[in-house]
């Protein structure tokens, strides 16, 4: 932290009401954000730790309809179940809100009202799609019809499920309301638009030039968007469930829900400033204060350009200080989906792995998506709590405190005449602090972890090497000396572990009979005075077995087979990030025809093909060896990506790629040219 801070406001994006959390919430934002807000609770820092219920917009809407409900009763149930899910893990919230709340509506009118008399938006007329019967205009979502590309006669007015082209409602062959089934109308309709463009030179300085210190993931993306150029972006929608537009004229429309769920984080602090009797403008307007958001990869636009954007137009907030968004965690090598029930709901696991809060918030981090996205297996769920927690951080506590009240009565020994190994090992752990310091200030959590079961590891191999248990007939103060040491370490863990594992750390103060001590005092070895009574010994992990895991594998299978069954097309990738038209020229796609294939030799992967592209024959490979045998390619027309830099494989230089798309079964199959194509033809 370079500057220094007097309070902290920091926010965990706000979970949709409208399904359970699962574990790729939990290792994405929440687990990061408590250890961290913990981590300076602990140093003695003041934190306003605010997140809540996103109960708007709608994915909500359309749930209720769907089933009989009203918006309301869906988000009362789901936020009910996400905040007690929240709640037993451990996450810190000082307040968990919601945005249907009325101070939440109050705070979000404000907002959008004083924005709206300075003059920040822009009012755009324009045609949308309307249906006269149930006389409502339609959200992109509430339209289906043909698609253009493909034919499937149950698009949506935003995207094709079937052929994953993004569209826009207007496409659509035969377009019908959802609401009535009737052909919709075109017909004008206003809203009032945030006009991004105008704060593209404030957003360049104060993201691209004064927070070069952002994770490479977040600034990269940041980036991109800048670079591509900014639109103006509507703000208010034709939509009945939301907060009601509080100007003149806007009858019938609501705050755009992305609007109005960042302000989520505002109305929170002010609730809990109300029940804590503290002003709440503290945490949002005073340059004193590090604002901070915890989120996901998929919400960095809206916490990074357009709400900071936002509350500077608005003119009396701070913006963020930084934004440690992490990237997905993927579910035994398959992308998290709540439709399709592929997930760890955190409520499930609560029921199954009682007590167990502190093991998968302990695996989440340690195999945190910090950088890229990754994989959570139960495998390694399994190896890491019964090697790492069980074998290393419960082995070394367990004994330590055992052979005390084995051999001490249970009252700590003095520390007499320190040998050479003593010195060190309280050398090495005088460092640890630091060392999860320096990480968690970087957002570097698994790094921080690791550090931390260092010191598990260093008094673990302490007591392997001096052995204690063998020298007590001959020489009880050394023995006292070496358990006071393990005592001293255990107690440091009990502070250092606070953040990661609060379970695991309240039952160690407990055993130890220790205050709680900040961590101001880690580093110290006189945390436990001589004498001082232990409480009885208790076990912090316990082994998993493999049939605990096997039966969650089972769930999985079992799922993926339910899947299957009911619906054969793969699961579709997410659009990516919009590009411009002059990124989309660079690429030379041609018409090719592949004249040999044949199988590369040592790879179970590859096929060589050379492919006429009119003005040469090149050589591609192609990692598509699984699906077809390389003679049944020999004479097909492909799309020859012709213009990519050329990259040697297995010895072989490939001089372009081909392009192929998945289907129903998941089986590649070439993207083909269409008949009569010529080769060499530019594909455009
Ligand atoms: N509900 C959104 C999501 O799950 C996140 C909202 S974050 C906030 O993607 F800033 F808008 F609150
Ligand atoms: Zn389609």
């Amino acid at each position: 932290m370079a500057k220094k801070f007097k309070r902290h406001t920091i926010s965990a994006a706000l979970p949709y009401a409208n399904g359970p959390v699962h574990i790729g919430h939990l290792a994405g934002v929440y687990v990061p954000a408590d250890i961290y807000v913990r981590y300076l609770r602990n140093k003695g820092e003041d934190v306003a730790f605010v997140c809540g219920s996103d109960e708007h917009g709608v994915a909500i809407e359309l749930r209720a309809r769907k089933e009989g409900k009203t918006p309301q009763e869906v988000v009362d149930f789901y936020h009910d179940k996400i905040k007690s899910s929240f709640e037993k893990f451990g996450i810190s919230f000082n307040i968990y809100h919601r945005t249907s709340a009325k101070l939440h509506h109050e705070t979000a009118s404000e907002f959008f009202e004083k924005l709206y008399k300075d003059g920040k938006f822009t009012e755009t007329t324009s045609e949308q799609f309307y249906d006269e019967k149930e006389k409502q205009f339609l959200a992109d979502r509430y339209i289906k019809g043909t698609c253009p590309n493909c034919s499937f006669s149950e698009a949506y007015g935003d995207q094709c499920e079937n052929c994953g082209t993004t569209l826009s409602p207007s496409e659509l062959i035969n377009p019908k309301s959802m609401l009535s089934g009737e052909a919709p109308i075109m017909k004008e309709t206003k809203h009032w638009y945030f006009p991004l463009d105008q704060y593209e030179p404030w957003l360049k300085q104060w993201i691209l030039e004064d927070h070069k210190e952002w994770k490479a993931n977040v600034y990269g993306q940041c980036k991109s968007w800048i670079d591509n150029g900014l639109k103006p972006r509507p703000m208010t929608r034709d939509l009945s469930w939301g907060i009601p537009v509080p100007v003149e004229g806007a009858e019938g429309k609501v705050l755009y829900v992305w609007f109005d769920a960042p302000i989520g984080y505002i109305s929170a602090t002010r609730e809990w400033a109300k029940q804590e009797g503290k002003n709440w403008e503290d945490y949002w307007k005073s340059d004193d204060t590090r604002l901070l958001h915890f989120i996901g990869k998929d919400n960095i636009v809206f916490h990074c350009i357009t709400f900071p954007a936002l509350l500077k137009a608005e003119g009396s907030y701070i913006v963020p200080e930084n934004v440690p968004a992490n990237e997905f965690l993927n579910l035994e090598n398959n992308k998290i989906s709540t439709s399709r029930n592929w997930a760890v709901w955190l409520h499930e696991y609560l029921e199954e792995f009682p007590d167990k809060q502190d093991v998968l918030r302990y695996v989440l981090t340690a195999n945190a998506p910090e950088t890229s996205d990754n994989d959570f297996t139960w495998k390694d769920f399994q190896t890491r709590n019964n090697s790492e927690l069980v074998a290393i951080f419960g082995n070394f506590v367990n004994r330590a405190v055992v052979l005390t009240h084995k051999y001490f009565d249970g009252k700590v020994p003095d520390a007499n005449n320190l040998q050479p190994i003593d010195q060190e090992v309280i050398t090495e752990l005088k460092t640890i602090p630091k060392k999860i310091e320096v990480a968690l200030d970087q957002f570097k959590f698994r790094e921080a972890l690791r550090s931390m079961m260092e010191l598990a590891r260093i008094g673990n191999k302490y007591l392997a090497d001096t052995e204690p248990w063998k020298l007590i007939k001959e020489d009880e103060t050394r023995v006292g000396t070496i358990l006071n040491v393990a005592l001293q370490i255990s107690a440091n863990l009990s502070i250092l572990c606070e953040p990661f594992l609060p379970f695991t750390s309240k039952k160690l103060v407990g055993v130890l009979n220790m205050d709680v001590k900040n961590w101001a005092e880690a580093g110290n070895v006189d945390l436990l005075s001589n004498s001082h009574q232990l409480n009885p010994a208790e076990l912090l992990f316990e082994k998993i077995e493999d049939k605990v895991v096997e039966t969650q594998v089972n769930k999985l299978l079992e799922t993926k087979k339910m899947n299957e069954e009911e619906n054969n097309a793969p699961e579709l990738m997410p659009l990516k990030d919009e590009i411009v038209f002059d990124d989309f020229v660079k690429m030379d796609l041609r018409v090719g025809e592949i004249k040999t294939a044949e199988k590369v030799e040592k790879s179970n992967k590859l096929l060589k093909f050379t492919v006429d592209i009119g003005h040469e024959t090149r050589t591609i490979l192609s990692g598509v060896s699984k699906f077809f045998s390389p003679e049944e390619m020999i004479g097909k027309k492909v799309v020859v990506m012709a213009n990519l830099a050329p990259r040697k494989m297995m010895g072989t230089e490939s001089q372009g790629m081909l392009l192929f798309a998945e289907n129903a079964d998941g089986k590649l199959v070439p993207v083909s040219p269409g008949d009569g194509s010529e080769n060499g033809a530019v594909i455009a």
